[in-house]
């Protein structure tokens, strides 16, 4: 059976995801194959948490690229000048390190076509679980964006429900074109 990505409305997409408790269970790296083989067929995306392939799980995966692949993320080389390596996160918890919050347009495979502006912690800390133990790292910017992001989709929360003015909210091809004009 082939899974796709869940769209904005699947009720799946609101519930919470269940911790995984045994990490050696078949059903782990069954989910992280599937994750890695939609985003396969999904071109470049920077990430992708279970429960958009409908599998209530605390698992996210991730990477941040050297350079964008499109123009609009923007990147925070200043703090990851090589980008970071593709992760996968097994029950992520995340800890804000200061109260600074930034504001920034957000995309999802779970609304293709759309963007929105969404206030975010600048700097956090987080960990999670790995078959070689618990890991933790400390991420700004652009990182600790994608992480929030993804670890919001655990929680049954999509970037939408974060918008403070829903005028910051559209079509990529108009709130794009529009910066550009
Ligand atoms: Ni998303």
């Amino acid at each position: 059976m082939e899974r796709t990505i869940l769209r904005m409305g699947n009720i799946n997409l609101y519930k919470k995801a269940s911790l995984v408790k045994n990490l050696n269970d078949a059903a782990v790296q069954d989910t992280i194959n599937k994750m890695l083989e939609i985003l396969r067929k999904n071109g470049p995306s920077i990430g992708l948490a279970a429960p958009q392939i409908n599998i209530p799980l605390q698992i996210v995966y991730f990477h941040i690229p050297k350079s964008p692949p499109n123009p609009r993320y923007k990147l925070t080389p200043e703090h990851d000048p090589e980008g970071v390596e593709p992760t996968i996160l097994i029950n992520p918890r995340i800890e804000p390190i200061d109260n600074k919050q930034v504001s920034d347009y957000e995309t999802c495979l779970s609304l293709p076509g759309m963007a929105g502006i969404v206030e975010r912690n600048y700097s956090i800390k987080y960990s999670w679980d790995s078959l070689e133990g618990p890991k933790s790292r400390i991420a700004h910017g652009f990182h600790a964006r994608v992480i929030q992001h993804e670890c919001d989709h655990l929680n049954g929360i999509l970037y939408p429900m974060r918008i403070k003015d829903m005028r910051n909210f559209g079509y990529q091809e108009d709130i794009f074109s529009k910066k550009i004009q």
